[in-house]
Protein backbone atom coordinates (compact mmCIF):
# COMPACT_ATOMS: atom_id res chain seq x y z
CA UNK A 1 0.00 0.00 0.00
CA UNK A 2 1.98 3.27 -0.94
CA UNK A 3 0.08 6.70 -1.55
CA UNK A 4 3.68 7.53 -3.28
CA UNK A 5 1.38 8.04 -7.10
CA UNK A 6 -2.02 7.53 -5.06
CA UNK A 7 -2.49 4.11 -7.14
CA UNK A 8 -4.72 2.22 -4.99
CA UNK A 9 -6.98 0.00 -5.83
CA UNK A 10 -10.80 0.55 -5.62
CA UNK A 11 -12.14 -0.15 -2.66
CA UNK A 12 -14.22 -2.35 -4.17
CA UNK A 13 -11.60 -4.60 -5.14
CA UNK A 14 -9.55 -4.46 -1.74
CA UNK A 15 -9.84 -6.50 1.63
CA UNK A 16 -10.92 -3.86 4.03
CA UNK A 17 -7.70 -4.88 6.65
CA UNK A 18 -5.44 -3.49 3.85
CA UNK A 19 -7.47 -0.22 4.69
CA UNK A 20 -6.96 0.08 7.88
CA UNK A 21 -3.64 -1.73 8.47
CA UNK A 22 -3.41 -2.43 11.86
CA UNK A 23 -0.50 -4.16 12.60
CA UNK A 24 1.43 -0.40 11.07
CA UNK A 25 -1.42 1.61 13.08
CA UNK A 26 -2.44 3.13 10.19
CA UNK A 27 -5.94 3.90 8.44
CA UNK A 28 -6.29 4.71 4.81
CA UNK A 29 -9.00 7.77 4.84
CA UNK A 30 -10.84 6.38 1.82
CA UNK A 31 -12.72 4.64 4.40
CA UNK A 32 -14.57 8.28 5.91
CA UNK A 33 -15.50 9.46 2.56
CA UNK A 34 -15.79 6.83 -0.43
CA UNK A 35 -19.35 6.08 -1.91
CA UNK A 36 -18.45 2.79 -2.56
CA UNK A 37 -17.16 1.84 1.19
CA UNK A 38 -19.97 3.94 2.77
CA UNK A 39 -22.42 1.63 0.55
CA UNK A 40 -21.03 -1.49 1.76
CA UNK A 41 -21.31 -0.36 5.62
CA UNK A 42 -25.13 -0.26 4.74
CA UNK A 43 -24.88 -3.72 4.03
CA UNK A 44 -22.33 -5.05 6.12
CA UNK A 45 -22.16 -3.13 9.27
CA UNK A 46 -26.04 -1.75 9.35
CA UNK A 47 -27.45 -4.30 7.98
CA UNK A 48 -25.90 -7.13 10.58
CA UNK A 49 -24.81 -5.38 14.04
CA UNK A 50 -27.27 -4.58 16.60
CA UNK A 51 -28.18 -1.36 16.84
CA UNK A 52 -30.03 0.91 19.03
CA UNK A 53 -33.57 1.89 18.52
CA UNK A 54 -35.03 3.15 21.76
CA UNK A 55 -34.91 3.59 25.14
CA UNK A 56 -38.18 1.70 26.64
CA UNK A 57 -38.94 5.21 28.61
CA UNK A 58 -40.30 6.37 24.91
CA UNK A 59 -42.81 3.80 24.34
CA UNK A 60 -44.28 2.82 28.01
CA UNK A 61 -47.58 1.84 26.35
CA UNK A 62 -49.09 -0.45 23.96
CA UNK A 63 -49.57 1.57 20.71
CA UNK A 64 -47.06 3.99 21.63
CA UNK A 65 -44.46 4.25 19.02
CA UNK A 66 -40.87 5.81 18.34
CA UNK A 67 -39.47 6.54 14.46
CA UNK A 68 -35.62 6.16 13.89
CA UNK A 69 -33.19 4.77 11.63
CA UNK A 70 -31.13 1.68 11.01
CA UNK A 71 -28.18 2.88 8.86
CA UNK A 72 -30.60 4.67 6.34
CA UNK A 73 -33.24 2.34 6.58
CA UNK A 74 -36.21 4.37 8.61
CA UNK A 75 -37.79 2.22 11.55
CA UNK A 76 -40.62 2.28 13.66
CA UNK A 77 -40.59 0.37 16.87
CA UNK A 78 -43.56 -0.07 18.75
CA UNK A 79 -44.83 -1.36 21.81
CA UNK A 80 -47.81 -4.64 21.36
CA UNK A 81 -50.29 -5.43 22.94
CA UNK A 82 -48.22 -7.97 25.22
CA UNK A 83 -45.88 -5.72 26.44
CA UNK A 84 -43.18 -6.65 23.92
CA UNK A 85 -41.60 -4.48 21.96
CA UNK A 86 -41.61 -4.50 17.68
CA UNK A 87 -39.63 -2.71 14.86
CA UNK A 88 -40.40 -2.57 11.29
CA UNK A 89 -39.62 -0.77 8.41
CA UNK A 90 -41.19 2.57 8.20
CA UNK A 91 -41.75 1.67 4.46
CA UNK A 92 -45.40 0.70 2.63
CA UNK A 93 -45.33 -2.73 0.96
CA UNK A 94 -47.50 -0.86 -2.21
CA UNK A 95 -45.09 1.42 -3.17
CA UNK A 96 -42.47 2.17 -0.61
CA UNK A 97 -44.29 5.44 1.19
CA UNK A 98 -43.25 6.00 4.73
CA UNK A 99 -46.44 4.46 6.51
CA UNK A 100 -45.45 6.87 9.46
CA UNK A 101 -44.32 10.30 9.44
CA UNK A 102 -43.99 11.68 12.36
CA UNK A 103 -41.44 11.50 15.05
CA UNK A 104 -43.44 9.65 17.95
CA UNK A 105 -46.66 9.14 19.28
CA UNK A 106 -49.87 6.22 20.07
CA UNK A 107 -51.15 4.74 16.89
CA UNK A 108 -54.00 2.19 16.81
CA UNK A 109 -52.88 1.90 12.93
CA UNK A 110 -50.60 3.24 10.89
CA UNK A 111 -52.20 4.57 7.17
CA UNK A 112 -50.07 5.14 4.40
CA UNK A 113 -50.46 8.88 2.85
CA UNK A 114 -50.14 7.58 -0.70
CA UNK A 115 -52.70 5.35 -1.50
CA UNK A 116 -54.24 4.40 2.12
CA UNK A 117 -53.15 0.94 2.84
CA UNK A 118 -52.98 0.64 6.68
CA UNK A 119 -51.36 -1.39 9.14
CA UNK A 120 -51.85 -2.59 12.42
CA UNK A 121 -49.37 -1.79 15.32
CA UNK A 122 -48.43 -5.26 14.70
CA UNK A 123 -47.38 -4.72 11.58
CA UNK A 124 -50.33 -6.74 9.97
CA UNK A 125 -51.94 -5.32 6.49
CA UNK A 126 -55.28 -4.62 7.73
CA UNK A 127 -56.96 -2.54 4.96
CA UNK A 128 -56.92 -2.08 1.43
CA UNK A 129 -58.88 0.99 -0.03
CA UNK A 130 -61.05 -0.41 -2.88
CA UNK A 131 -59.97 -3.83 -2.25
CA UNK A 132 -62.74 -5.38 -4.10
CA UNK A 133 -62.61 -2.85 -7.12
CA UNK A 134 -59.33 -2.65 -7.87
CA UNK A 135 -57.64 -5.84 -6.44
CA UNK A 136 -60.96 -7.83 -7.09
CA UNK A 137 -60.50 -9.47 -3.56
CA UNK A 138 -57.84 -11.28 -5.07
CA UNK A 139 -55.23 -9.70 -2.76
CA UNK A 140 -53.38 -11.67 0.42
CA UNK A 141 -53.24 -9.08 3.25
CA UNK A 142 -51.67 -11.99 5.34
CA UNK A 143 -48.56 -11.78 2.98
CA UNK A 144 -48.26 -7.97 2.93
CA UNK A 145 -47.69 -6.88 6.22
CA UNK A 146 -44.77 -4.33 7.23
CA UNK A 147 -41.31 -5.85 6.94
CA UNK A 148 -40.61 -6.70 10.86
CA UNK A 149 -37.18 -6.37 12.18
CA UNK A 150 -35.81 -10.03 13.12
CA UNK A 151 -34.24 -9.68 16.73
CA UNK A 152 -34.89 -7.12 18.91
CA UNK A 153 -33.72 -7.42 22.28
CA UNK A 154 -34.01 -4.80 25.47
CA UNK A 155 -30.37 -4.62 27.59
CA UNK A 156 -31.05 -2.28 31.16
CA UNK A 157 -34.06 -0.59 28.96
CA UNK A 158 -32.13 -0.13 26.11
CA UNK A 159 -34.07 -1.68 22.74
CA UNK A 160 -31.96 -2.77 20.04
CA UNK A 161 -32.61 -4.34 16.97
CA UNK A 162 -30.53 -6.36 14.52
CA UNK A 163 -31.83 -7.06 10.67
CA UNK A 164 -29.14 -10.73 11.14
CA UNK A 165 -30.92 -13.25 12.51
CA UNK A 166 -27.43 -15.11 13.10
CA UNK A 167 -26.52 -12.36 15.44
CA UNK A 168 -25.21 -13.47 18.60
CA UNK A 169 -27.71 -12.67 21.51
CA UNK A 170 -27.35 -9.19 22.56
CA UNK A 171 -25.73 -9.93 26.39
CA UNK A 172 -23.16 -11.77 24.25
CA UNK A 173 -22.31 -9.00 21.68
CA UNK A 174 -22.66 -5.96 25.11
CA UNK A 175 -20.29 -8.91 26.59
CA UNK A 176 -17.54 -7.29 28.99
CA UNK A 177 -18.09 -3.79 27.70
CA UNK A 178 -21.22 -4.10 30.21
CA UNK A 179 -19.03 -3.57 32.97
CA UNK A 180 -18.32 -0.59 31.79
CA UNK A 181 -22.04 0.89 30.56
CA UNK A 182 -23.16 0.08 34.24
CA UNK A 183 -20.99 2.89 35.47
CA UNK A 184 -24.38 4.58 33.82
CA UNK A 185 -26.90 2.60 32.79
CA UNK A 186 -27.29 0.69 36.06
CA UNK A 187 -25.28 3.00 38.76
CA UNK A 188 -27.64 2.99 41.69
CA UNK A 189 -29.32 -0.58 41.24
CA UNK A 190 -32.70 1.40 40.82
CA UNK A 191 -32.98 1.66 37.32
CA UNK A 192 -32.67 4.67 35.06
CA UNK A 193 -34.96 6.96 33.03
CA UNK A 194 -35.04 8.90 30.14
CA UNK A 195 -35.88 12.87 31.19
CA UNK A 196 -35.79 14.77 27.81
CA UNK A 197 -36.49 14.41 24.50
CA UNK A 198 -34.73 13.96 21.78
CA UNK A 199 -32.25 16.91 20.40
CA UNK A 200 -31.13 16.17 16.50
CA UNK A 201 -29.22 18.17 14.16
CA UNK A 202 -27.03 17.51 11.13
CA UNK A 203 -23.13 17.16 11.30
CA UNK A 204 -21.35 17.08 7.66
CA UNK A 205 -18.89 14.22 9.00
CA UNK A 206 -18.73 10.82 7.99
CA UNK A 207 -20.13 8.82 11.38
CA UNK A 208 -17.07 6.81 12.29
CA UNK A 209 -15.14 10.32 12.82
CA UNK A 210 -17.85 10.43 15.77
CA UNK A 211 -18.27 6.60 16.84
CA UNK A 212 -14.58 5.89 17.13
CA UNK A 213 -14.12 9.37 19.27
CA UNK A 214 -16.15 8.43 21.42
CA UNK A 215 -14.72 4.79 22.06
CA UNK A 216 -11.24 5.48 21.82
CA UNK A 217 -10.31 9.28 22.08
CA UNK A 218 -9.36 11.25 25.65
CA UNK A 219 -6.08 12.80 23.50
CA UNK A 220 -7.80 15.28 22.36
CA UNK A 221 -10.17 16.71 25.25
CA UNK A 222 -6.92 18.98 26.83
CA UNK A 223 -6.53 20.36 23.89
CA UNK A 224 -10.05 20.72 21.88
CA UNK A 225 -11.86 21.27 25.08
CA UNK A 226 -9.25 23.97 26.87
CA UNK A 227 -11.47 27.30 25.64
CA UNK A 228 -14.95 25.77 27.10
CA UNK A 229 -12.98 24.41 30.74
CA UNK A 230 -11.23 28.06 30.65
CA UNK A 231 -14.92 29.74 29.71
CA UNK A 232 -16.26 27.22 32.40
CA UNK A 233 -13.71 28.22 35.68
CA UNK A 234 -14.23 30.74 38.22
CA UNK A 235 -12.65 34.00 37.71
CA UNK A 236 -9.85 33.49 40.53
CA UNK A 237 -8.98 30.01 39.63
CA UNK A 238 -5.36 29.18 39.08
CA UNK A 239 -3.75 28.35 35.61
CA UNK A 240 -3.08 24.71 36.80
CA UNK A 241 -6.32 24.09 37.58
CA UNK A 242 -6.70 23.72 33.78
CA UNK A 243 -3.87 20.81 34.02
CA UNK A 244 -6.10 17.74 32.98
CA UNK A 245 -5.53 14.75 34.96
CA UNK A 246 -3.19 11.51 33.59
CA UNK A 247 -4.16 9.04 35.50
CA UNK A 248 -6.94 6.77 34.12
CA UNK A 249 -7.58 3.44 31.78
CA UNK A 250 -8.65 2.90 28.18
CA UNK A 251 -11.14 -0.07 27.44
CA UNK A 252 -10.92 -2.27 24.19
CA UNK A 253 -13.39 -4.92 24.02
CA UNK A 254 -11.80 -8.25 22.68
CA UNK A 255 -14.86 -9.02 20.12
CA UNK A 256 -17.28 -6.87 18.05
CA UNK A 257 -15.41 -3.33 18.30
CA UNK A 258 -16.60 -1.83 21.50
CA UNK A 259 -14.57 0.80 23.46
CA UNK A 260 -14.56 3.66 25.90
CA UNK A 261 -11.79 5.58 28.80
CA UNK A 262 -12.23 7.60 32.03
CA UNK A 263 -10.00 9.38 34.40
CA UNK A 264 -9.52 7.03 37.70
CA UNK A 265 -7.88 10.58 38.90
CA UNK A 266 -9.39 12.42 42.20
CA UNK A 267 -8.43 15.40 40.58
CA UNK A 268 -11.40 14.30 37.63
CA UNK A 269 -13.66 15.94 39.46
CA UNK A 270 -12.39 19.17 39.81
CA UNK A 271 -13.27 19.73 36.01
CA UNK A 272 -16.71 18.48 36.68
CA UNK A 273 -17.50 21.03 39.25
CA UNK A 274 -17.11 24.11 36.83
CA UNK A 275 -18.58 21.80 34.19
CA UNK A 276 -21.53 20.19 35.29
CA UNK A 277 -22.42 22.05 38.48
CA UNK A 278 -22.00 21.31 42.48
CA UNK A 279 -25.21 19.92 42.39
CA UNK A 280 -24.50 16.91 39.83
CA UNK A 281 -20.76 16.23 41.73
CA UNK A 282 -22.32 16.41 45.23
CA UNK A 283 -24.53 13.43 43.88
CA UNK A 284 -22.20 11.56 41.74
CA UNK A 285 -19.32 11.82 43.90
CA UNK A 286 -20.73 13.25 47.58
CA UNK A 287 -23.38 11.89 49.87
CA UNK A 288 -25.40 10.49 47.61
CA UNK A 289 -22.62 8.06 45.87
CA UNK A 290 -22.82 5.68 48.99
CA UNK A 291 -25.36 3.60 47.03
CA UNK A 292 -23.56 3.69 43.86
CA UNK A 293 -20.71 2.51 45.74
CA UNK A 294 -22.02 -0.28 47.59
CA UNK A 295 -23.75 -1.56 44.13
CA UNK A 296 -20.97 -0.99 41.81
CA UNK A 297 -17.68 -0.67 43.99
CA UNK A 298 -15.43 2.18 44.74
CA UNK A 299 -14.01 2.56 41.57
CA UNK A 300 -17.22 2.65 39.21
CA UNK A 301 -19.24 3.65 42.11
CA UNK A 302 -17.19 6.90 43.20
CA UNK A 303 -13.71 7.41 41.18
CA UNK A 304 -14.42 7.23 37.56
CA UNK A 305 -14.65 10.41 35.93
CA UNK A 306 -14.86 11.55 32.52
CA UNK A 307 -16.05 8.98 30.31
CA UNK A 308 -16.61 8.32 26.97
CA UNK A 309 -17.94 5.07 25.33
CA UNK A 310 -19.16 3.71 22.18
CA UNK A 311 -21.52 0.57 21.19
CA UNK A 312 -20.15 -0.37 18.27
CA UNK A 313 -20.87 0.73 15.85
CA UNK A 314 -22.62 3.93 16.06
CA UNK A 315 -24.17 4.13 19.73
CA UNK A 316 -21.93 6.29 22.25
CA UNK A 317 -22.76 8.11 25.57
CA UNK A 318 -20.76 10.06 28.39
CA UNK A 319 -21.79 8.28 31.75
CA UNK A 320 -21.64 10.95 34.29
CA UNK A 321 -22.64 13.75 31.65
CA UNK A 322 -25.35 11.03 31.20
CA UNK A 323 -25.99 11.84 27.47
CA UNK A 324 -26.41 9.17 25.00
CA UNK A 325 -25.98 9.54 21.29
CA UNK A 326 -26.96 7.82 18.16
CA UNK A 327 -24.69 9.51 15.18
CA UNK A 328 -27.33 8.28 12.20
CA UNK A 329 -25.22 8.26 9.18
CA UNK A 330 -26.89 10.16 6.08
CA UNK A 331 -24.06 9.14 3.46
CA UNK A 332 -20.95 9.36 3.64
CA UNK A 333 -20.14 12.78 4.78
CA UNK A 334 -22.74 13.76 7.00
CA UNK A 335 -24.40 12.48 10.14
CA UNK A 336 -27.61 12.84 12.19
CA UNK A 337 -27.11 13.23 15.82
CA UNK A 338 -29.66 12.55 18.20
CA UNK A 339 -29.32 13.14 21.75
CA UNK A 340 -31.20 12.23 24.61
CA UNK A 341 -30.31 12.83 28.58
CA UNK A 342 -30.23 9.50 31.14
CA UNK A 343 -30.69 9.69 35.00
CA UNK A 344 -30.78 7.63 37.88
CA UNK A 345 -34.52 6.56 38.38
CA UNK A 346 -34.04 6.89 41.90
CA UNK A 347 -32.25 11.09 41.63
CA UNK A 348 -33.78 13.25 43.18
CA UNK A 349 -35.75 15.75 40.97
CA UNK A 350 -33.21 18.52 41.74
CA UNK A 351 -30.72 16.53 40.23
CA UNK A 352 -32.59 15.28 37.37
CA UNK A 353 -33.15 19.12 36.60
CA UNK A 354 -29.30 19.88 37.30
CA UNK A 355 -28.88 17.45 34.31
CA UNK A 356 -31.38 19.19 32.09
CA UNK A 357 -29.65 22.42 32.32
CA UNK A 358 -26.17 21.42 32.32
CA UNK A 359 -25.87 18.86 29.64
CA UNK A 360 -28.14 21.37 27.01
CA UNK A 361 -25.86 23.71 28.12
CA UNK A 362 -22.49 21.54 27.18
CA UNK A 363 -23.54 19.02 24.90
CA UNK A 364 -26.81 20.20 23.39
CA UNK A 365 -26.38 21.06 19.69
CA UNK A 366 -24.97 24.57 20.68
CA UNK A 367 -23.46 23.07 23.62
CA UNK A 368 -20.22 24.68 24.43
CA UNK A 369 -17.93 21.29 24.27
CA UNK A 370 -20.34 20.40 21.73
CA UNK A 371 -19.11 22.39 19.06
CA UNK A 372 -15.36 22.03 19.77
CA UNK A 373 -16.13 18.16 18.32
CA UNK A 374 -17.95 19.10 15.58
CA UNK A 375 -15.69 21.81 14.02
CA UNK A 376 -12.73 19.05 14.03
CA UNK A 377 -15.17 16.26 12.31
CA UNK A 378 -16.36 18.78 9.84
CA UNK A 379 -12.97 19.73 8.98
CA UNK A 380 -11.47 16.44 8.93
CA UNK A 381 -13.93 15.97 6.30
CA UNK A 382 -13.80 18.92 4.30
CA UNK A 383 -10.25 17.94 4.01
CA UNK A 384 -10.81 14.76 3.05
CA UNK A 385 -12.39 16.12 -0.64
CA UNK A 386 -8.93 16.55 -1.80
CA UNK A 387 -7.43 13.60 -4.14
CA UNK A 388 -4.10 13.32 -2.12
CA UNK A 389 -6.17 14.22 1.37
CA UNK A 390 -7.95 10.98 1.32
CA UNK A 391 -5.50 8.56 0.32
CA UNK A 392 -3.06 9.70 2.67
CA UNK A 393 -2.61 7.45 5.82
CA UNK A 394 -3.30 8.72 9.11
CA UNK A 395 -1.63 7.42 12.26
CA UNK A 396 -3.38 5.68 14.96
CA UNK A 397 -0.52 4.18 16.25
CA UNK A 398 -1.05 5.64 19.96
CA UNK A 399 -0.14 3.36 23.02
CA UNK A 400 0.36 0.38 20.26
CA UNK A 401 2.17 -2.58 22.31
CA UNK A 402 1.12 -0.83 25.49
CA UNK A 403 -2.05 -2.81 26.61
CA UNK A 404 -2.78 -5.73 28.37
CA UNK A 405 -4.96 -7.79 30.50
CA UNK A 406 -5.97 -5.74 33.89
CA UNK A 407 -7.09 -7.72 37.16
CA UNK A 408 -9.50 -4.68 38.02
CA UNK A 409 -10.85 -4.12 34.46
CA UNK A 410 -12.11 -6.51 32.31
CA UNK A 411 -11.15 -6.76 28.29
CA UNK A 412 -8.37 -4.98 26.80
CA UNK A 413 -7.04 -2.17 29.08
CA UNK A 414 -3.98 0.91 28.30
CA UNK A 415 -3.79 4.15 29.47
CA UNK A 416 -6.08 6.55 28.64
CA UNK A 417 -4.31 8.22 26.32
CA UNK A 418 -4.00 5.67 23.85
CA UNK A 419 -5.45 4.63 20.40
CA UNK A 420 -6.23 0.84 21.44
CA UNK A 421 -9.95 0.84 20.99
CA UNK A 422 -9.75 2.56 17.70
CA UNK A 423 -7.82 -0.42 16.72
CA UNK A 424 -10.53 -2.31 17.96
CA UNK A 425 -13.26 -0.54 16.17
CA UNK A 426 -11.46 -0.43 12.62
CA UNK A 427 -10.33 -4.54 12.79
CA UNK A 428 -13.93 -5.34 13.84
CA UNK A 429 -15.57 -2.65 10.88
CA UNK A 430 -12.41 -4.18 8.50
CA UNK A 431 -13.91 -8.11 9.28
CA UNK A 432 -17.44 -7.14 9.15
CA UNK A 433 -16.75 -5.08 5.58
CA UNK A 434 -15.29 -8.21 4.56
CA UNK A 435 -18.07 -9.92 4.97
CA UNK A 436 -16.74 -12.53 7.81
CA UNK A 437 -19.66 -14.32 9.29
CA UNK A 438 -20.75 -14.41 13.05
CA UNK A 439 -19.47 -17.12 13.53
CA UNK A 440 -15.99 -16.18 12.59
CA UNK A 441 -16.63 -12.85 13.98
CA UNK A 442 -17.09 -14.18 17.28
CA UNK A 443 -13.32 -15.40 17.39
CA UNK A 444 -12.03 -12.85 19.82
CA UNK A 445 -8.92 -10.62 18.13
CA UNK A 446 -5.97 -10.61 20.67
S1 LIG B 1 -47.52 3.52 -1.35
FE1 LIG B 1 -48.60 3.11 0.42
S2 LIG B 1 -50.63 2.74 -0.21
FE2 LIG B 1 -49.52 3.06 -2.05
FE1 LIG C 1 -14.93 16.01 22.66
Amino acid sequence: MSEEDGNYMSPKEKSMIDLINHDGGQIIPLIYSDGDIYKKELDQIFGRSWLFLAHTDQIPSAGDYVSTFMGEDPIIVVRQPDGSVAAFLNQCRHRGMRVCRTDCGKARAFTCTYHGWAYDISGRLVNVPLEKEAYHGEIDKEAWGLVRVPRIAVFRNLVFGCWDETVPELEDYIGEAAWYMDIMFDRSGGGNELISGVHKWTISCNWKLAAEQFASDMYHAPVSHLSAVLASMPENAAPLDADWPKEGRQFRARRFGHGSGFFTSERGWDFNVNTMGQTIVDYLAGKHSDGAVRHLGEMRGRRVTGQHMTIFPNFSFLPGINVLRVWHPKGPEEIEVWSMILVDKDAPDEVKQAYRDRVTRMFGPSGIFEQDDAENWIEVQRVLKGHRARISPFNVSMGKGHAAEDVEFPGIVSGMFSEEASRGFFQHWARMMDGQSWAELTQPLV
